[in-house]
Formats: structure tokens, C-alpha cells, sequence
């Protein structure tokens, strides 16, 4: 692959502006400067550094995000910043969009990737893939609320949830929530229908994945390849 279209497809530089940072001997190939930006590379096993950058190629990527409160779970939005702004600004040129969504007031694990097709495998009702939630709500969960919530509780707009398993802390007003589907609001209308609130909600596992620990509030990392080969088998 040349030179250019590998920093052009990284979101690093436009073919234009990769000639010049060459020119400029910003651009080192394996530790040396390389003033030639239509030179071929093989992506894979050569090392490209951009301004002391060193740009990963990535076939397609796939993004874990600790999301913050108060960013919207979207690719633009008029009035409120969303999850990409949290990237640097290289990878918001790239064609990455969340898999799915978090509230904005909700945090945690969020996934965002430029594969479509995989989104639209992990996103799908059938798949009922797997999500985890660590919740805190306003009041006591009782033994017949956390029956109900497992069993399945009939939502505001007539929708039955499907099975959930809920594990509650000592004080049962938080705990952990699996569940395999992802309609608009889910747990804050689960515990809606029986009377309760979530004050607050994580999204600590998304299928295969979970949330690293390491990742601080708002930061992002590459998911590993055999993170992505969990994802692709599921
Ligand atoms: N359920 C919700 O109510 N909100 C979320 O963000 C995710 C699941």
C-alpha cells in the first residue's frame, strides 16, 4: 500500500498533506525519514510514525470507550457532544459509529467500530447478546420487584422484557443486571414498572467484553485481536 493512502485511511493526513509532512521529514519509516510519501509500505509489518505518532493499522476498527456521563451515544448532534468527540481527532475523521446506545446520563462500556456489518450481527433482537449493568436505585429492591424484573416485566409502552437476572447488594438498592436485549430506556423502565428509580447506571460487560478497569472515565483503547475474535464468533 503507498505510503499516503495508509496515512490518508488512518485519518492521520490527506494525500496532499502526507506529501508535504514527507517533504518536511515528519514521516519516519522504520526509524528513518521517508521524504517520499507514494513510496509502498506493507502496513502490517512496517512501523509509520506521524510527528512522533506511531499510526496502527487497523483493517477495520474497534473501539472500547468508558463513556462518561453527559455525552450522547451518536455519530452528530446538534446541541450535545457526543461519544466521538471523546477520540482524538484522527479517528473522528474515520467512519466510527457507537454500537449501540448508552443514555446520556449513563457510563461505561461502549463500543464503537466502522464495522457495520459485526454492529449489526451484535445489535440484532435475536443474538440477545449479553449486557451487564451495574445500577444504583432509589429505593429497596423487594423479593417480589427482583422476581418480577427476572421474570419479566410488562413496559409503558405494553413490551414484555425477557428474563433478567438481577444480583442485589447488601442494602438492595444497587447491584448488578444481565440482560439480552437493549430497548430505548430498558432498565430505567424495568424499575419504572415496579415503582422504583435508577439513579445510576454502568454498563460493565457487553457481550465478551468488559469494561477494562485500567480505562479511566472518557478513555478509550483498541480492543486486543482476540477481543475481537470473541466478538466475531458470537
Ligand atoms: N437501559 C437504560 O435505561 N439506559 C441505558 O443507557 C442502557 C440501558
Amino acid at each position: 500500500m503507498r505510503l499516503d493512502k495508509f496515512l490518508s485511511i488512518s485519518g492521520v493526513a490527506t494525500r496532499r498533506e502526507a506529501e508535504k509532512a514527507a517533504r518536511a521529514g515528519r514521516i519516519l519509516v522504520n526509524g528513518l525519514p521517508e521524504r517520499d510519501s507514494a513510496r509502498q509500505i506493507d502496513p502490517v509489518a512496517d512501523m509509520v510514525v506521524f510527528d512522533g505518532e506511531k499510526i496502527e493499522y487497523h483493517e477495520n476498527y474497534y473501539i472500547m470507550l468508558n463513556k462518561p456521563e453527559g455525552y450522547v451515544s451518536a455519530t452528530a448532534d446538534r446541541r450535545e457532544p457526543t461519544v466521538l468527540e471523546l477520540l482524538p481527532e484522527r479517528l473522528q475523521r474515520l467512519a466510527l459509529f457507537p454500537c449501540g446506545r448508552l443514555d446520556k446520563d449513563t457510563t461505561g462500556l461502549l463500543l464503537l467500530t466502522d464495522n457495520g456489518t459485526l454492529a449489526h450481527r451484535l445489535l440484532s433482537p435475536r443474538r440477545q447478546v449479553e449486557k451487564k449493568y451495574r445500577f444504583v436505585c432509589q429505593i429497596p429492591v423487594s423479593d417480589e420487584g427482583k422476581a418480577a424484573l427476572e421474570g419479566g416485566v410488562v413496559l409503558d409502552d405494553g413490551y414484555r422484557t425477557l428474563p433478567a437476572k438481577l444480583e442485589l447488594d447488601a442494602g438492595r438498592r444497587s447491584g448488578i443486571i444481565t440482560i439480552h436485549e437493549g430497548k430505548y430506556h430498558q432498565i430505567k423502565r424495568m424499575f419504572g414498572s415496579i415503582g422504583n428509580r435508577i439513579l445510576c447506571l454502568e454498563r460493565i460487560s457487553f457481550g465478551p467484553l468488559s469494561l477494562d478497569p485500567a480505562l479511566p472515565c472518557g478513555g478509550w483503547r483498541y480492543l486486543s485481536p482476540d477481543e475481537v475474535a470473541q466478538l466475531e464468533s458470537l
